[in-house]
């Protein structure tokens, strides 16, 4: 079998690029530790607000600038444990996000962090982020989840204390 010339360069180019594709995946997989989410936590919807750490929504602190957040969501609303649905968050604290939703699909989004995860009736979403940049954020929702959708939303303020 003859092959030609640009078929060779294009067969070259296609497996290289295969291959290049194949050690990011591995590296990103084995090496960075980057699983898909599991969605091994679950619970009832109905009962989120019997269901420790649930029953009480708020941040927490667990260690040295480490912070356990829990939130329900439901519609329209993100319970984060503070009535003005503002949370102040040191400089550089690790955060773990623990979320569910008491009802529909709802977003959590972070804007302007790599926070941003989906939320399913019957399942916790977790997520674990640094916030090195004062500032404030808001929290909000990306899945549409109704005719309140659009005032689901809650703030984050990172101080530097
Ligand atoms: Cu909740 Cu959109």
């Amino acid at each position: 079998m003859k092959l030609h010339k640009y078929e060779k360069i294009w067969l070259a180019f296609g497996t290289g690029t295969l291959l290049v594709f194949l050690i990011v995946v591995g590296v990103s997989a084995f090496y960075m530790g980057n699983q898909p989410p599991s969605c091994a936590v679950t619970l009832d919807p109905a009962l989120v607000d019997q269901e420790q750490p649930f029953n009480d929504p708020g941040l927490v602190q667990i260690g040295d600038n480490e912070y356990q957040f829990t939130i329900v969501a439901s519609a329209f609303d993100y319970n984060v444990g503070t009535d003005d649905k503002v949370v102040k968050i040191p400089k550089g604290a690790t955060v773990h996000f623990n979320v569910t939703t008491k009802d529909v699909i709802h977003g959590f989004e972070i804007a302007g962090t790599n926070v941003n995860m989906m939320l399913e009736p019957g399942y916790v979403s977790t997520l674990t982020n640094t916030f090195k940049k004062e500032g404030t954020y808001t929290l909000l929702c990306n899945e549409y989840c109704g005719i309140g959708h659009h005032l689901m939303h809650a703030t984050i303020e990172v101080v530097d204390e």
